[in-house]
């Protein structure tokens, strides 16, 4: 949608237009007043939360007897045309109107005339703008949840599949003990899990009404608060109209939550592409979700997955962008607040974007079991488990069995063997009691079988929680 900045020059146009404020005024704003004032090219994003806020008022209006039922049909009426045109694409978005509340009175003002004027009856634009953004932001969180728990869904397949399939699981991105790949799948599906409790958390606490805040006060006509709040899905009114126009934290708790979200994508964007490298060769993605070079034709390079990475950036950059334009705001309503909409539109289109990509990704990937089962194999990744066995079979102090353990890591290393195939001699001239039954444990299986704690790499562990998740989100 496109905006033009034909100013008002009619008396009528000035009757209906700038001057939906301009009573007191001599003049039209200055060219650069207009250009720093000018919000409808962001805003108009709002048009639906605008149009349901004034439907909801108006018909609020006309039951309190605030205006007459012609009026309010009128409006009504009006209201559709410009639903009409803006869906059609032939709504006039104006730059001389400012933002999109003035554009869609200053349009009903051309379509229906004088009633128009009467729409705007006990109410600002300060809560009016609270009141669309309100409800944008409510909605944005709504179709985040359902993104995520898209996103969840796919990841559960995924683990279900490769619930027994061993992977190394690292700290410091060293080999630490083997892991399925299916646990290291569900450990980002309790991760969005939580991502999407928190923008449920931040919906609940937000869906209050500010309508009927008015300008800052209240209203002296008989508004009803609680009418418009069930017709726009809130909970109740705002219980400060200080409060109601001036507080933007239901933006600012979002972004929050969306920064964190972004975060563990980021994480989970950050082990595709050290599986992909050729150095790793855990997974691959096809074709379709990867770039080449052009200039190395050897090149897959998971360019997704490294945007989805990138997104991060500007999600928190959304949520300091905000916090500094809100810090230090005296009550209440300041212009300053316009600028609230682009943090917020820029970061949800990039989580949703990087969401709806980790998905295709996600549902795609393809490990390399063989690769994975070697590595997790290799590095000494059971060396705990020796230990642990030290522990239970012989009773050393873990301590002990700690050092013990060390000392058999360093001398298959010395010759240049993994521990399992270590020979009994070599273990016995560190700790006699040791026998052959070590070697069960020495697996990568058989460490990860052993791991039966709740929430274990175990893979009847993972089942259990696949299964748990699955009928949390059906
Ligand atoms: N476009 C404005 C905004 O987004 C609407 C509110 C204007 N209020 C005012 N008192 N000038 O904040």
């Amino acid at each position: 949608m496109s905006t033009s900045s034909d100013a008002p020059t009619t008396p009528a146009d000035r009757a209906q237009g700038q001057t939906l404020w301009g009573g007191r005024f001599n003049a039209k704003p200055a060219a650069i007043m207009q250009a720093i004032n000018v919000s409808i090219g962001v805003d108009q994003r709002l048009w639906q939360q605008d149009l349901a806020g004034s439907r909801a008022h108006c018909r609020m209006l006309e039951k309190q007897g605030i205006i007459a039922a012609a009026d309010a049909a009128a409006i009504q009426s009006g209201l559709d045309t410009v639903e009409g045109e803006i869906r059609d694409g032939s709504f006039p978005f104006r730059d001389a109107y400012e933002d999109i509340h003035m554009n869609v009175e200053a349009r009903l003002a051309e379509l229906i005339g004088e009633p128009s004027g009467r729409l705007h009856t006990a109410r600002s634009r300060n809560d009016q703008v609270a009141t669309d953004f309100r409800l944008w932001v409510r909605d944005a969180c709504d179709r985040t949840v359902d993104q995520l728990q898209g996103l969840q869904r796919v990841l559960l397949a995924r683990a279900d599949q490769h619930a027994a399939d061993l992977m190394p699981g690292f700290t410091h991105l060293q080999t630490a003990q083997p892991v399925t790949f299916g646990h290291h799948l569900m450990a980002y599906v309790e991760m969005f899990g939580r991502d999407a409790s928190r923008f449920a958390d931040a919906r609940t606490r937000m869906n209050e009404n500010p309508l009927g805040a008015a300008a800052l006060a209240g209203s002296p006509f008989p508004v009803d608060r609680d009418m418009t709040s069930a017709e726009l899905g809130f909970d109740r009114p705002m219980g400060n109209s200080l409060d109601a126009v001036s507080d933007r934290d239901f933006a600012l708790e979002s972004l929050a939550a969306a920064t964190i979200c972004a975060g563990h994508l980021s994480r989970l964007a950050e082990e595709i592409v050290v599986w992909m490298t050729p150095m790793f060769g855990f997974a691959t993605l096809p074709d379709d979700l990867t770039t080449g070079s052009s200039i190395m034709p050897q090149k897959r390079n998971p360019d997704a997955a490294e945007l989805v990475r990138a997104k991060t950036g500007r999600i928190l950059g959304s949520f300091v962008a905000l916090s500094t334009v809100m810090k230090g705001l005296p009550l209440a309503y300041s212009k300053d607040m316009q600028e609230d909409k682009p943090p917020v539109f820029e970061a949800f289109d990039a989580l949703d974007l990087a969401v709806a990509a980790m998905t295709a990704m996600i549902g795609v990937i393809q490990p390399n079991t063989e690769n994975m089962r070697a590595a997790a194999g290799a590095g000494f990744s059971t060396a705990t488990d020796l230990a642990d066995w030290l522990v239970r079979e012989l009773n050393l102090p873990f301590r002990k069995a700690h050092h013990v353990t060390g000392a058999a890591v360093k001398r298959a290393e010395a010759l240049g063997v993994d521990l399992s195939q270590l020979p009994l001699a070599e273990l016995q001239s560190l700790e006699a009691g040791v026998t052959e039954a070590v070697y069960k444990v020495l697996t990568p299986e058989a460490s990860c079988a052993s791991r039966q704690s709740f929430g274990g790499t175990a893979p009847e562990q993972v089942r259990a929680r696949i299964v748990e998740w699955k009928t949390r989100l059906s």
